[in-house]
């Protein structure tokens, strides 16, 4: 076990008796070590005994019986290293950042690209605007600018303009003086003002409402704040970068969104691309996401079965990758064998295995149904959002959702059974 802490093991020898049915538990829930083959030494007497010999053939590579002849067991384990090797699994590729949790996974050439991009807006001081879908990895991208940049030793604040209370926004982003009004019992620095000498992330831009974007620009400009009720202005260096999910350049258009703050923020881009544009990182992040949850929580799991590889190819992944994420968390909860299969990851439903045996009907229900899953998750599940982007009515939208069964705050859950005569969108419709 000592060994085990410092070393990685890629076979372990064990000796077994009658009573044997399991191998260490540790060891077989260790992280890490479900890969090791096993090699066990036993007496004969070992062999008769249903328990032992079920252990030796599900859990182990190879056995010798006593009397031990060495040169036959060197040979043994060499063989057992061998299939060792080959069960390892090729390296994820990644963007790394010194801290596990930001590490960024995918080899195809949009991640490539994507990688490239923030080497070069992280070389510069510029505002960045980052886009793209709903769990495409805005946010992660934010913080590979700020970790391969030189404020990386400088603090990364994070901003929800969408979840900010809208009495407090100002002070919360500006900070306020004592006695700044009804409440303020003391100074407090807002977060623009604690980003200094590092980077401010202020994620779902195109919600923050149109008087705070005034004050917004005006920092920007002049990188000077104002707290509430303060006199002087304070100069802060700190590089902002933005993200939103929502096209902004529609949003000046309607006028939610002021374009002189678009054109301040947009100096440099950044798109993070949507899952379905590199399928060939779909299963190297899975298993990256495996390994850190087996990390995290010590799992009997080993690993996706075929079947599971083959179907998360197949699935849309309208919710991109932060559904991939709780697909596989979930599948490592449900899994009751050692690989997972496509039920343990709620997949199964949709037959896409036997696509090729659909009549027409059955591809056009699916292809409505996946371009519905996407422009919910796009648009966070708001029924009139995403029906103005599919450019149909909401009454519409909410008719298709009953069809495909899709619960429009989770769009994803793969059509679990749906009892209309509860559901919140019948009722709408009928008005
Ligand atoms: N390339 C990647 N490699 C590894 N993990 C990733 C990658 N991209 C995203 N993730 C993970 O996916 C999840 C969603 O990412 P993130 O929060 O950055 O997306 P987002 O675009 O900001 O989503 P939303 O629009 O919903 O806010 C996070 O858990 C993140 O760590
Ligand atoms: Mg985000």
């Amino acid at each position: 076990m000592e060994l085990l802490n410092r070393e990685v093991c890629r076979v372990g020898l064990t000796a077994i008796d009658p009573s044997a049915s399991s191998l260490p538990l540790e060891v077989n829930t260790r992280p890490g070590l479900s890969q090791i083959q096993w090699v066990a030494i036993l007496e004969h007497d070992v062999l008769p005994h249903d328990k032992a010999r079920d252990l030796i053939y599900n859990a182990c590579y190879a056995y010798q019986a006593h009397p031990i002849d060495a040169r036959r067991l060197d040979i043994l384990l060499d063989s057992a290293l061998g299939m060792a090797s080959l069960h390892e699994a090729p390296p994820i590729p990644t963007l790394s950042c010194p801290d596990d949790d930001y590490h960024m996974v995918g080899e195809s050439p949009v991640m490539q690209q994507l990688y490239r991009t923030i080497h070069k807006v992280a070389a510069a001081e510029a505002p960045v605007l980052i886009t793209g879908e709903s769990g495409t990895g805005k946010e992660l991208t934010a913080h590979a600018i700020h970790a391969h940049s030189s404020r990386r030793h400088g603090p990364f604040n994070v901003v929800n303009c969408g979840a900010l209370p809208s009495g407090l926004i100002q002070s919360e982003l500006f900070g306020h003086e004592k006695g700044a009004f009804t409440g303020a019992n003391q100074r407090k620095i807002g977060i623009i003002e604690s980003s200094q000498g590092g980077t401010l992330f202020l994620d779902e831009i195109g919600d923050l409402p149109l008087d705070m974007q005034v004050n917004l620009l005006r920092f920007l400009e002049n990188l000077k704040v104002f707290r509430v009720g303060g006199l002087q202005e304070i100069p802060v260096d700190v590089r902002v970068l933005a993200a939103t999910h929502v096209n902004l350049e529609k949003a000046v258009d309607k006028g939610e969104f002021r374009e002189d703050l678009y054109h301040r923020l947009n100096v440099l881009q950044v798109r993070t691309p949507a899952l379905r544009e590199h399928p060939e990182d779909i299963e190297p992040l899975a298993r990256f996401f495996f390994q850190k949850f087996s990390a995290e929580k010590p799992s009997r799991v080993r690993g996706f079965s075929r079947d599971c590889t083959v179907v998360i190819r197949q699935h849309p992944w309208p919710g991109n990758i932060r559904e991939l994420v709780n697909r596989v968390r979930r599948s490592m909860v449900m899994c009751e064998h050692r690989l997972i299969t496509p039920s343990d990851m709620g997949l199964e439903r949709r037959h896409r295995l036997s696509r090729d045996t659909d009549t027409l009907q059955q591809v056009r229900d699916m292809a409505e149904s996946d371009a519905i899953r996407a422009a919910l998750a796009r648009n966070k599940h708001k029924v009139l959002h995403a029906a103005r982007e599919l450019g149909i009515s909401r009454v519409t939208l909410y008719r298709l959702l009953e069809k495909h069964c899709i619960d429009k705050n989770g769009g994803s859950d793969d059509g679990e059974t749906h009892d209309p005569s509860t559901s919140r969108f019948v009722q709408l419709t009928s008005t």
